[in-house]
């Protein structure tokens, strides 16, 4: 009979449910709360090594020491990885080559990632419709070296 059934389901699919809800809003919480801060400073540094070698890339492309026909899948790549430098960069831990200004100054370090981002972006339109030669003169504007210069631990 039916309405026998149905009580029969929904006593067994509440608990069910709840027990969903639970594993999602665990998916919900920040990082920090299950990185310990070296994870935090080893994310960090996985993103931005990402950024270096996709950088890397685009510079060989430009000077056709690589295959050019690759150019748009490698700047979207570093369009890609600099949307989640500023979460990676959130949780305030020091360490690592950051100097404590990035916390300091969170405003405009954000806004400077903010700015990566937008630059990014840019280059990897320019790639897809351009290619090489109007990715070539848009390299400068990722701006890598000008937040390196005050945010960034110099190497000796
Ligand atoms: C908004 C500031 C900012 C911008 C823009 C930026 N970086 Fe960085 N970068 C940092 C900081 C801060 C660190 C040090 C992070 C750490 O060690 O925790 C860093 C570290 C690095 C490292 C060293 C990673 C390691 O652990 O060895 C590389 C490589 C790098 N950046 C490449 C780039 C490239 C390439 C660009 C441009 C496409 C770029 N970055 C743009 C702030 C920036």
């Amino acid at each position: 009979m039916f309405s026998e059934g149905n009580v029969l389901n929904r006593t067994t699919a509440l608990p069910r449910l709840a027990w969903a809800g639970i594993a999602f809003v665990g998916t919900l919480l920040p990082i920090s709360s299950f990185a310990d801060d070296q994870d935090v400073r080893d994310y960090r540094s996985h993103i931005m090594k990402t950024m270096g070698e996709q950088f890397a890339a685009l510079n060989q492309i430009s000077k056709g020491k690589a295959p050019a026909a690759d150019v748009a899948t490698q700047a979207e790549v570093l369009r890609i990885t600099a949307g989640v430098a500023k979460v990676a960069f959130t949780p305030k831990v020091l360490g690592g080559e950051a100097k404590p200004e990035v916390w300091d100054k969170w405003d405009d370090f954000s806004k400077r990632l903010d700015e990566l981002v937008a630059a990014a972006t840019d280059v990897s339109k320019a790639a897809k419709q351009g290619g090489v030669a109007a990715v070539t003169p848009k390299l400068s504007s990722l701006s890598c070296k000008g937040c390196h210069d005050v945010y960034r631990v110099q190497k000796k």
